[in-house]
Protein backbone atom coordinates (compact mmCIF):
# COMPACT_ATOMS: atom_id res chain seq x y z
CA UNK A 1 0.00 0.00 0.00
CA UNK A 2 1.50 3.38 -0.88
CA UNK A 3 1.30 6.47 0.88
CA UNK A 4 -0.91 7.55 -2.21
CA UNK A 5 -4.10 5.62 -1.47
CA UNK A 6 -4.06 6.93 2.64
CA UNK A 7 -6.74 9.39 2.99
CA UNK A 8 -7.58 11.59 6.11
CA UNK A 9 -10.90 12.31 7.16
CA UNK A 10 -11.59 15.49 8.70
CA UNK A 11 -15.06 14.71 11.10
CA UNK A 12 -16.96 17.87 11.11
CA UNK A 13 -20.37 16.59 12.38
CA UNK A 14 -20.11 17.67 15.68
CA UNK A 15 -19.14 21.69 14.74
CA UNK A 16 -20.35 21.73 11.03
CA UNK A 17 -22.92 18.99 11.37
CA UNK A 18 -24.82 20.42 14.79
CA UNK A 19 -24.41 24.10 14.32
CA UNK A 20 -27.55 23.99 11.89
CA UNK A 21 -29.57 22.28 14.20
CA UNK A 22 -32.62 24.20 15.86
CA UNK A 23 -33.07 22.27 19.08
CA UNK A 24 -30.90 22.49 21.50
CA UNK A 25 -28.18 19.58 21.65
CA UNK A 26 -26.91 18.49 24.71
CA UNK A 27 -23.55 19.08 25.98
CA UNK A 28 -23.25 15.35 26.96
CA UNK A 29 -25.11 14.42 23.84
CA UNK A 30 -22.25 16.28 21.67
CA UNK A 31 -19.62 14.86 24.15
CA UNK A 32 -20.73 11.39 23.88
CA UNK A 33 -20.79 11.53 20.00
CA UNK A 34 -17.01 12.57 19.62
CA UNK A 35 -16.15 9.45 21.84
CA UNK A 36 -17.83 7.42 19.14
CA UNK A 37 -16.51 9.20 16.04
CA UNK A 38 -12.89 8.43 17.92
CA UNK A 39 -13.98 5.01 18.72
CA UNK A 40 -14.58 4.65 15.24
CA UNK A 41 -10.77 5.97 14.31
CA UNK A 42 -11.38 9.12 13.18
CA UNK A 43 -8.24 11.15 13.99
CA UNK A 44 -9.07 14.53 13.48
CA UNK A 45 -12.17 15.98 14.54
CA UNK A 46 -13.39 19.61 14.91
CA UNK A 47 -15.14 19.52 18.24
CA UNK A 48 -16.90 22.97 18.66
CA UNK A 49 -16.72 26.89 17.50
CA UNK A 50 -16.24 29.71 19.58
CA UNK A 51 -18.15 31.92 17.80
CA UNK A 52 -20.41 34.50 18.99
CA UNK A 53 -23.25 32.57 20.69
CA UNK A 54 -25.32 35.15 19.59
CA UNK A 55 -24.99 34.35 16.20
CA UNK A 56 -24.68 30.25 16.60
CA UNK A 57 -26.18 29.65 19.72
CA UNK A 58 -25.89 25.57 19.20
CA UNK A 59 -22.06 26.25 20.19
CA UNK A 60 -22.95 28.24 23.08
CA UNK A 61 -21.01 25.24 25.11
CA UNK A 62 -17.78 25.34 23.19
CA UNK A 63 -16.02 25.72 26.35
CA UNK A 64 -17.08 22.52 28.00
CA UNK A 65 -17.29 20.54 24.82
CA UNK A 66 -13.74 21.09 23.97
CA UNK A 67 -12.77 21.03 28.03
CA UNK A 68 -14.32 17.62 28.27
CA UNK A 69 -14.52 16.23 24.89
CA UNK A 70 -12.46 12.61 24.69
CA UNK A 71 -8.24 13.04 24.44
CA UNK A 72 -6.33 9.96 22.98
CA UNK A 73 -2.86 9.57 21.89
CA UNK A 74 -3.07 10.01 17.76
CA UNK A 75 -6.71 12.11 17.65
CA UNK A 76 -6.20 15.57 17.06
CA UNK A 77 -9.17 18.06 18.36
CA UNK A 78 -9.80 21.35 16.39
CA UNK A 79 -11.81 24.25 17.08
CA UNK A 80 -13.39 26.71 14.24
CA UNK A 81 -12.48 29.99 15.52
CA UNK A 82 -13.71 33.66 14.13
CA UNK A 83 -11.19 36.25 15.19
CA UNK A 84 -8.59 36.43 18.96
CA UNK A 85 -11.02 36.19 21.12
CA UNK A 86 -12.08 32.79 20.19
CA UNK A 87 -8.94 31.70 19.50
CA UNK A 88 -7.59 32.34 22.76
CA UNK A 89 -10.61 30.49 24.58
CA UNK A 90 -10.11 27.77 22.13
CA UNK A 91 -6.60 27.41 23.29
CA UNK A 92 -7.30 27.72 27.01
CA UNK A 93 -10.04 25.61 27.00
CA UNK A 94 -7.25 22.52 25.43
CA UNK A 95 -7.65 22.98 21.20
CA UNK A 96 -5.30 21.09 19.42
CA UNK A 97 -5.83 22.79 15.84
CA UNK A 98 -7.56 25.79 15.15
CA UNK A 99 -9.82 26.83 12.17
CA UNK A 100 -10.11 30.23 10.74
CA UNK A 101 -12.82 30.27 8.06
CA UNK A 102 -12.68 33.22 5.02
CA UNK A 103 -14.60 32.91 2.01
CA UNK A 104 -14.21 33.57 -1.76
CA UNK A 105 -17.53 35.68 -1.43
CA UNK A 106 -17.61 39.32 0.15
CA UNK A 107 -21.68 38.94 0.43
CA UNK A 108 -21.33 35.76 2.59
CA UNK A 109 -17.93 37.03 4.48
CA UNK A 110 -20.51 39.98 5.38
CA UNK A 111 -23.70 37.93 6.02
CA UNK A 112 -21.43 34.95 8.16
CA UNK A 113 -18.34 37.21 9.69
CA UNK A 114 -20.00 40.87 9.74
CA UNK A 115 -16.46 41.94 7.69
CA UNK A 116 -14.91 42.04 4.46
CA UNK A 117 -13.11 39.34 2.93
CA UNK A 118 -10.08 41.73 3.60
CA UNK A 119 -10.91 42.64 7.27
CA UNK A 120 -11.11 38.91 8.22
CA UNK A 121 -7.75 38.29 6.99
CA UNK A 122 -6.98 40.66 8.88
CA UNK A 123 -8.75 39.91 11.92
CA UNK A 124 -6.72 36.02 11.53
CA UNK A 125 -3.05 37.34 11.88
CA UNK A 126 -3.82 37.36 16.25
CA UNK A 127 -5.05 34.61 15.76
CA UNK A 128 -2.42 32.92 13.81
CA UNK A 129 0.29 34.74 16.43
CA UNK A 130 -1.63 33.03 18.85
CA UNK A 131 -1.19 29.60 17.60
CA UNK A 132 2.30 29.92 16.40
CA UNK A 133 3.29 30.99 20.30
CA UNK A 134 1.18 27.76 21.31
CA UNK A 135 2.75 25.61 18.36
CA UNK A 136 -0.80 24.77 17.39
CA UNK A 137 -1.35 24.10 13.83
CA UNK A 138 -4.25 26.17 11.75
CA UNK A 139 -6.60 25.51 9.23
CA UNK A 140 -7.96 28.26 6.94
CA UNK A 141 -11.34 27.25 5.15
CA UNK A 142 -12.14 28.88 2.17
CA UNK A 143 -16.26 29.13 2.11
CA UNK A 144 -18.30 29.69 -1.58
CA UNK A 145 -14.98 28.75 -3.25
CA UNK A 146 -17.53 27.22 -6.36
CA UNK A 147 -20.61 29.16 -5.80
CA UNK A 148 -22.36 31.64 -3.41
CA UNK A 149 -26.02 31.88 -1.82
CA UNK A 150 -25.89 35.61 -2.22
CA UNK A 151 -23.92 35.60 -5.24
CA UNK A 152 -23.84 32.82 -7.01
CA UNK A 153 -21.26 31.30 -9.25
CA UNK A 154 -17.76 32.71 -7.96
CA UNK A 155 -14.71 32.69 -10.31
CA UNK A 156 -11.92 29.90 -9.45
CA UNK A 157 -9.58 33.03 -9.37
CA UNK A 158 -10.81 34.62 -6.09
CA UNK A 159 -11.03 30.83 -4.20
CA UNK A 160 -7.09 30.84 -5.25
CA UNK A 161 -6.41 34.65 -4.66
CA UNK A 162 -8.50 33.89 -0.90
CA UNK A 163 -6.62 30.98 -0.73
CA UNK A 164 -3.08 32.37 -1.20
CA UNK A 165 -3.74 34.97 1.48
CA UNK A 166 -4.66 32.22 4.05
CA UNK A 167 -1.46 30.36 3.01
CA UNK A 168 0.51 33.68 3.50
CA UNK A 169 -0.55 34.15 6.92
CA UNK A 170 0.44 30.95 8.26
CA UNK A 171 -2.35 28.04 7.71
CA UNK A 172 -1.24 24.82 7.64
CA UNK A 173 -3.82 23.70 5.56
CA UNK A 174 -6.37 24.98 3.23
CA UNK A 175 -9.91 23.70 3.24
CA UNK A 176 -11.90 24.56 -0.12
CA UNK A 177 -15.69 24.21 0.03
CA UNK A 178 -19.09 24.22 -1.54
CA UNK A 179 -20.46 25.54 1.13
CA UNK A 180 -24.11 25.42 -0.72
CA UNK A 181 -23.40 21.82 -1.96
CA UNK A 182 -24.81 22.59 -5.52
CA UNK A 183 -21.60 22.98 -7.64
CA UNK A 184 -20.58 20.12 -10.17
CA UNK A 185 -17.79 17.72 -10.88
CA UNK A 186 -16.77 20.23 -13.91
CA UNK A 187 -16.34 23.22 -11.68
CA UNK A 188 -14.87 21.73 -8.83
CA UNK A 189 -12.07 20.99 -11.30
CA UNK A 190 -11.89 24.02 -12.37
CA UNK A 191 -11.46 25.88 -9.11
CA UNK A 192 -8.91 23.12 -8.13
CA UNK A 193 -7.15 23.71 -11.33
CA UNK A 194 -6.66 27.31 -9.77
CA UNK A 195 -6.41 26.79 -6.50
CA UNK A 196 -3.35 24.07 -7.02
CA UNK A 197 -1.45 26.79 -8.86
CA UNK A 198 -0.53 28.86 -5.35
CA UNK A 199 -1.54 25.88 -2.77
CA UNK A 200 0.61 22.51 -2.27
CA UNK A 201 -1.75 19.78 -2.74
CA UNK A 202 -0.34 18.19 0.53
CA UNK A 203 -2.15 21.11 2.13
CA UNK A 204 -5.30 21.28 0.97
CA UNK A 205 -8.22 20.25 1.75
CA UNK A 206 -12.18 19.59 0.44
CA UNK A 207 -15.22 20.06 2.21
CA UNK A 208 -17.98 19.30 0.57
CA UNK A 209 -21.91 19.57 1.27
CA UNK A 210 -24.05 17.18 -0.36
CA UNK A 211 -27.38 19.20 -1.31
CA UNK A 212 -27.03 18.00 -4.99
CA UNK A 213 -25.94 15.10 -4.22
CA UNK A 214 -22.58 15.44 -6.03
CA UNK A 215 -20.33 15.18 -3.29
CA UNK A 216 -18.83 12.03 -3.73
CA UNK A 217 -18.25 12.93 -7.72
CA UNK A 218 -16.66 15.82 -6.79
CA UNK A 219 -14.28 13.88 -4.23
CA UNK A 220 -13.44 11.64 -7.10
CA UNK A 221 -12.66 14.81 -8.97
CA UNK A 222 -10.41 15.96 -6.19
CA UNK A 223 -9.08 12.68 -5.93
CA UNK A 224 -7.77 12.71 -9.68
CA UNK A 225 -6.13 16.15 -8.72
CA UNK A 226 -4.02 14.54 -5.52
CA UNK A 227 -5.71 15.64 -2.75
CA UNK A 228 -5.85 13.24 0.10
CA UNK A 229 -7.66 14.98 2.65
CA UNK A 230 -11.65 15.19 3.17
CA UNK A 231 -13.85 16.59 5.08
CA UNK A 232 -17.60 14.87 5.73
CA UNK A 233 -20.35 14.95 8.46
CA UNK A 234 -21.42 11.87 10.07
CA UNK A 235 -24.88 10.92 9.37
CA UNK A 236 -24.95 13.72 6.60
CA UNK A 237 -26.04 16.56 9.25
CA UNK A 238 -24.73 19.97 8.69
CA UNK A 239 -25.44 23.43 7.45
CA UNK A 240 -24.65 27.00 7.51
CA UNK A 241 -27.48 29.30 9.36
CA UNK A 242 -25.66 31.82 6.91
CA UNK A 243 -25.77 30.05 3.83
CA UNK A 244 -29.67 29.71 2.73
CA UNK A 245 -30.22 26.46 1.19
CA UNK A 246 -26.88 24.67 2.09
CA UNK A 247 -27.91 20.82 3.22
CA UNK A 248 -25.74 18.57 5.51
CA UNK A 249 -22.31 17.84 4.36
CA UNK A 250 -21.06 14.92 2.68
CA UNK A 251 -21.93 11.90 5.03
CA UNK A 252 -18.41 10.36 6.61
CA UNK A 253 -20.09 6.56 6.03
CA UNK A 254 -20.69 7.25 2.70
CA UNK A 255 -17.39 8.53 2.38
CA UNK A 256 -15.16 6.09 3.88
CA UNK A 257 -17.49 3.11 1.93
CA UNK A 258 -16.89 5.04 -1.20
CA UNK A 259 -13.22 5.47 -0.72
CA UNK A 260 -12.82 1.58 0.60
CA UNK A 261 -14.59 0.31 -2.61
CA UNK A 262 -11.99 2.62 -5.07
CA UNK A 263 -9.20 1.30 -3.32
CA UNK A 264 -8.32 3.71 -0.84
CA UNK A 265 -7.64 3.68 2.54
CA UNK A 266 -8.84 5.39 5.97
CA UNK A 267 -8.49 4.97 9.31
CA UNK A 268 -12.01 4.55 10.01
CA UNK A 269 -13.75 1.40 10.91
CA UNK A 270 -16.70 1.04 9.16
CA UNK A 271 -18.67 -0.82 11.49
CA UNK A 272 -18.18 0.90 14.72
CA UNK A 273 -19.13 4.26 13.04
CA UNK A 274 -22.48 2.82 12.61
CA UNK A 275 -22.50 3.69 16.43
CA UNK A 276 -21.96 6.81 15.87
CA UNK A 277 -24.50 7.32 12.93
CA UNK A 278 -27.10 5.87 15.27
CA UNK A 279 -26.26 8.43 17.48
CA UNK A 280 -27.31 11.33 15.34
CA UNK A 281 -30.30 10.05 14.34
CA UNK A 282 -32.60 11.29 17.17
CA UNK A 283 -30.72 15.13 16.23
CA UNK A 284 -31.56 14.55 12.41
CA UNK A 285 -35.00 13.75 13.25
CA UNK A 286 -35.88 16.71 15.14
P1 LIG B 1 -19.74 40.99 15.51
O1 LIG B 1 -21.09 41.17 16.09
O2 LIG B 1 -19.34 41.84 14.36
O3 LIG B 1 -18.60 41.00 16.63
O4 LIG B 1 -19.64 39.46 15.07
P2 LIG B 1 -18.00 42.13 17.52
O5 LIG B 1 -16.53 41.98 17.48
O6 LIG B 1 -18.60 43.48 17.15
O7 LIG B 1 -18.53 41.71 18.97
C1 LIG B 1 -19.91 41.69 19.28
C2 LIG B 1 -20.14 40.78 20.49
O8 LIG B 1 -19.72 39.45 20.14
C3 LIG B 1 -19.30 41.18 21.70
O9 LIG B 1 -20.06 40.79 22.83
C4 LIG B 1 -18.10 40.27 21.60
O10 LIG B 1 -17.48 40.04 22.84
C5 LIG B 1 -18.74 38.99 21.08
P3 LIG B 1 -21.03 41.84 23.58
O11 LIG B 1 -20.13 42.97 24.00
O12 LIG B 1 -22.08 42.25 22.59
O13 LIG B 1 -21.59 41.02 24.73
N1 LIG B 1 -17.75 38.12 20.40
C6 LIG B 1 -17.58 36.83 20.71
N2 LIG B 1 -18.16 36.03 21.62
C7 LIG B 1 -17.73 34.77 21.68
N3 LIG B 1 -16.76 34.26 20.88
C8 LIG B 1 -16.16 35.04 19.96
C9 LIG B 1 -16.58 36.38 19.85
N4 LIG B 1 -16.18 37.41 19.08
C10 LIG B 1 -16.92 38.47 19.43
N5 LIG B 1 -15.20 34.53 19.18
C11 LIG B 1 -18.34 37.46 14.72
C12 LIG B 1 -18.45 38.96 14.46
C13 LIG B 1 -17.26 36.94 13.80
C14 LIG B 1 -17.97 37.23 16.16
C15 LIG B 1 -19.71 36.81 14.40
O14 LIG B 1 -20.08 37.19 13.11
C16 LIG B 1 -19.69 35.33 14.48
O15 LIG B 1 -19.52 34.75 15.54
N6 LIG B 1 -19.85 34.64 13.31
C17 LIG B 1 -19.80 33.20 13.27
C18 LIG B 1 -20.76 32.67 12.24
C19 LIG B 1 -20.62 31.17 12.17
O16 LIG B 1 -20.19 30.52 13.11
N7 LIG B 1 -20.99 30.58 10.99
C20 LIG B 1 -20.92 29.17 10.82
C21 LIG B 1 -19.51 28.65 10.74
S1 LIG B 1 -18.71 28.94 9.16
C22 LIG B 1 -19.27 27.61 8.19
O17 LIG B 1 -20.12 26.87 8.58
C23 LIG B 1 -18.58 27.37 6.89
C24 LIG B 1 -17.61 26.17 6.92
O18 LIG B 1 -18.26 24.99 7.34
C25 LIG B 1 -17.03 25.94 5.52
C26 LIG B 1 -18.14 25.92 4.46
O19 LIG B 1 -18.93 24.97 4.43
O20 LIG B 1 -18.16 26.92 3.73
C27 LIG B 1 -16.44 26.44 7.87
MG1 LIG C 1 -19.43 23.69 6.02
Amino acid sequence: MTDDRIITIVEVGPRDGLQNEKDVISTEDKLRLIELLADAGLTRIEVTAFVSPKWVPQMADHDAVMRRASRRPGLLLSALVPNEKGAAAAIAAGAQELAVFASASETFALKNTNCTIAESIERFKPVLALAKAHALPVRGYVSCAVDCPYEGAIPPSAARGVSERLLEIGCREIAVADTIGRATPERIDMMLKQVIKSVPVDQLACHFHDTSGQALADVDVALEHGVRTFDSAVGGLGGCPYAPGAAGNLATERLVLHLQHTGFVTSVDPAKLRAAVAHTLPFARR
